[in-house]
């Protein structure tokens, strides 16, 4: 059987990624850019190919050789929408075009995130909007998207700062107190991939949310009592202290010219109520249920780095 062609591939979901293909004995043919941070973050058997997403010519060619396409590039850093375009919307109407252009009607699924349900929220949740947008209106072939929410798990350096201090004992929430979080394992991110490749045709022209089955998700208690079970001293952070830090970071990012996390976009996303979603559609569709809970989630990931 062909390779899949992965996108994003040396990135945290595209690492995990490319292992559980590789497992599934599916081959992987992984699109990396030239100017990588991280070229050397695939695993054996993975076929390297160093190639820029807008390289049409060598994207048909990879295309022409691949049972499927997994769109897993992504920015989650930068002070403008333009900074979010290159991955997030560039990158997916070349991949798009590519697709149509080799003519083979090959699958695409698109790594998006709940994120592209709230636009206004954020430059980065409008550039996952629009990068949707560009799969909806432009491909010929068979599509199909998943927005993830917070996704945890090995490589992760997003979410396991906030999780080592609750094993700590101190839980230092970002939003407001009463805030629900859908959460994901990236194992049952990849093993949600592996459903959809088995088949594509069931999840046509669908959009599709994954979570780790935990209806009507987390408050931070329960994410506190998942990393260590007992009390927890909590310190609520003012959201003005949020706003302000995103505004000096994008200030200091400005002059000192680094792609910055904290922004006030970011402090949006932080407080909203809620980023909550289910995986109801996702399951009728393919069969496919998360098996990861949160507390066994993040003792694995606890043992994997020894705290
Ligand atoms: N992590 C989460 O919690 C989460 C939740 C929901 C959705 N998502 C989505 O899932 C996708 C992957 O996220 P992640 O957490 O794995 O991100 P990540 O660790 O930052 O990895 C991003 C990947 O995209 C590649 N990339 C970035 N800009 C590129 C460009 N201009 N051209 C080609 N490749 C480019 C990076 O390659 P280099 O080696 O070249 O840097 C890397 O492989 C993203 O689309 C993100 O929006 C993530």
């Amino acid at each position: 059987m062909n390779p899949v062609l992965l996108t994003g591939a040396t990135g945290f979901i595209g690492r995990n990624l490319q292992t559980s293909l590789l497992n599934a004995e599916t081959g992987v043919i992984a699109v990396v850019r030239p100017s990588s941070g991280h070229p050397d973050a695939l695993e054996p058997g993975v076929e390297k190919r160093i190639c820029d997403l807008g390289d049409s010519r060598q994207l048909i060619s990879a295309i022409k050789q691949s049972r499927a396409v997994i769109y897993c590039a992504g920015s989650v850093r930068g002070r403008t929408l333009d900074d979010f375009r290159p991955a997030n919307i560039d990158g997916v109407r070349s991949v798009v075009d590519a697709i149509n252009q080799a003519g083979h009607n090959t699958p695409l699924l698109l790594i998006s995130s709940l994120a592209a349900s709230r636009p206004h929220v954020s430059d980065y949740a409008n550039s996952k909007h629009l990068g949707e947008q560009e799969v909806i209106a432009h491909a010929t072939f068979p599509w199909t998207i998943f927005r993830p929410p917070a996704v945890y798990g090995p490589g992760d350096k997003e979410m396991l700062p906030i999780l080592k201090l609750a094993r700590k004992g101190l839980i230092a929430p970002p939003g407001p107190v009463d805030q629900k979080l859908s959460l994901i394992h990236v194992q049952d991110v990849a093993s949600a991939v592996l459903a959809w490749l088995d088949q594509p045709e069931k999840c046509l022209g669908k959009t599709f949310t994954l979570d780790d089955g935990h209806e009507g998700g987390y408050n931070w208690e329960e994410i506190a009592q998942a990393c260590k079970k007992g009390r927890h001293y909590r310190l609520n952070i003012p959201h003005w202290i949020l706003f302000g830090a995103g505004s000096i970071n994008l200030f200091l990012s400005r002059l000192l010219g680094y792609a910055p996390m904290m922004t006030p976009g970011k402090a949006r996303e932080l407080t909203q109520p809620d980023w909550l979603c289910n995986n109801t559609a996702l399951n009728q569709a393919t069969g496919w249920s998360p098996e990861i809970t949160l507390e066994q989630g993040v003792d694995s990931l606890f043992r994997e780095s020894g705290d």
